[in-house]
């Protein structure tokens, strides 16, 4: 069919057989165009072949009317006109459909000009909804609510919230409206694609009780877009990422008496995403659902802030180059739990993820790691793996570099951290501190690492962890609102 990147995987919810993308690469292949090259020849192309794709059948599969935009010839040239799938989703994607919800689709497309004619051909069809809209949010409040247990007495993930979010999709109509309703336990094709095959995403973030008694999410939107990555990854549909956390906000609101009143527990938010497509062949789904669980969560470090002691083992991978290891999918996280009991066994709290001939480290557990050292040159440093698709790129990873770099006291660097670099650091005595970051614990300090039947003591705690202790207090201030910032907005 050409080589056409990810287009093959590019899910605009109609097409016949297989995914849209493909109807359309095959359309395409037809008419001689085999990869991005041959799209300067679009600038050629007339109405009547436009025709003869959809007589084609794939763009018809579409629904698109290649008759009505009456624009004649694409031009190259046009800046306006995409070059690649992500460009064409922007252009003819969540706001252009808001707009041909809201004023109807001739309105719309009159008003384009003639380079925007491609993403009007590849426009979802009429009715079909490209995205679920918050002011649609439907509320059916649970007829018995319970009260919310002590924060001391939460185990993670164990306590549910009275309301749950749902969210239908499917590829005839797109998606649903949103609804709020009783926390219920879900009704699922035993073939669904999610059981199967692992067609299922999740995001993981929290809302926190100021002292000012408001409640704040902390960076959400970057939740978001990591959530539409990793559906991309899985095929499954896209959706607008703002009217997600509207609905999140509204739920959250809802809730409210559910998010603790203490300044060291919090409300997770796990919004999830899986493929119910009742059917066994391995293929994008043609139906899906979101759904977003709120638990209140109690203080990390009950007993105050301890480090941990990791299991190192060269002999297994997370994830590898050019795997989904930078997704959150569900996928990547059965596949750990079988040496994570190993570690507990061996008296390890998490596993230490090593990679490839250099054994690079390039998380914690569930974390992202962080080293701060003294280089040979004696500057100090701070370093963390890089987002080469091994680790993924956390939320607290990111507020914690964009906060070294603001302090600029030391060197702040995203770079390869061979096993051989750490141990030669240690031994020099030039390695103070090692933490894991992520939105459970914030940050988490290192103490030993079990390596080669080898304990290997890291003195992070003798180091303070003066930099690990700062950037909980800074991070924690303002999640729970005591210094103001952008990062941390009132639901
Ligand atoms: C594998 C993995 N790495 C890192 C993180 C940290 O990411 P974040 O800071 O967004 O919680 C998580 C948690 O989400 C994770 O599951």
């Amino acid at each position: 069919m050409g080589d056409w990147g990810d287009w093959g995987h590019w899910e605009w919810g109609t097409g016949g057989t297989g995914s849209t993308g493909n109807g359309v690469l095959r359309a395409l292949g037809a008419l001689g165009m085999r990869d991005w090259g041959d799209w300067e020849r679009l600038g050629a192309l007339g109405m009547g072949d436009w025709e003869r794709l959809g007589g084609l059948g794939a763009l018809a599969a579409l629904g698109t009317q290649t008759g009505s935009t009456g624009k004649g010839h694409l031009h190259q040239e046009d800046a306006a006109l995409p070059r690649r799938p992500h460009e064409l989703r922007d252009l003819a994607g969540v706001e252009r459909h808001r707009l041909l919800h809201q004023h109807g689709p001739t309105a719309a497309q009159e008003q384009q000009p003639r380079g925007q004619v491609m993403a009007t051909l590849l426009r979802p069809r009429r009715g079909y909804k490209s995205t679920f809209l918050a002011s649609e949010l439907e509320l059916q409040r649970s007829a018995s609510p319970r009260a919310p247990p002590p924060p001391q007495e939460l185990l993670f993930g164990k306590v549910f919230t009275d309301h749950m979010l749902t969210v239908e999709w499917s590829r005839s109509g797109g998606w649903g409206r949103p609804q709020i309703r009783p926390f219920q336990e879900l009704r699922l094709h035993p073939a669904a694609s999610a059981l199967h095959y692992a067609v299922e995403l999740f995001e993981g973030l929290k809302a926190f009780r100021g002292d000012d008694d408001k409640i704040r999410l902390f960076r959400p939107e970057l939740n978001m877009e990591r959530m539409q990555r990793s559906a991309r990854r899985v095929c499954l549909p896209e959706f607008d990422g703002r009217e997600l956390l509207e609905c999140i906000r509204a739920l959250v609101r809802l809730e409210g008496r559910w998010v603790p009143r203490d300044p060291r527990s919090s409300l997770y938010i796990r919004p999830t995403f899986i493929g119910t497509e009742p059917t066994l062949g391995v293929a994008p789904p043609g139906r899906a659902l979101l759904f977003v669980l709120l638990c209140p969560v109690g203080p990390y470090f009950p007993g105050g802030f301890g480090p941990v002691r990791l299991l190192a083992d060269p002999r297994h991978v997370r994830a590898w180059p050019g795997g989904a290891g930078h997704c959150k999918l569900g996928g990547n996280y059965g596949p750990c739990l079988e040496l994570q009991e190993e570690a507990r066994a061996r008296g390890c709290q998490q596993v230490l993820w090593l990679h490839g001939p250099e054994q690079l480290l390039t998380e914690v557990g569930t974390m992202n790691l962080f080293v701060f050292w003294e280089r040979p040159d004696g500057g100090l440093e701070l370093v963390t793996p890089p987002l080469d698709g091994l680790i993924l790129p956390g939320v607290t990873r990111q507020s914690l570099l964009e906060l070294a770099r603001q302090w600029g006291e030391f060197g702040v660097r995203e770079a390869p951290l061979p096993m051989g670099s750490v141990l030669g650091a240690l031994r020099a005595g030039r390695l103070r501190e090692m933490f894991g970051a992520g939105t459970a614990c914030v940050v988490c300090p290192v103490g030993e690492i079990l390596y080669r039947d080898q304990l290997l003591a890291v003195p992070t705690m003798e180091n303070g962890p003066e930099v690990a202790t700062r950037f909980l207090r800074e991070l924690s201030d303002i999640q729970y609102g005591r210094v103001p910032s952008p990062w941390a907005t009132p639901v």
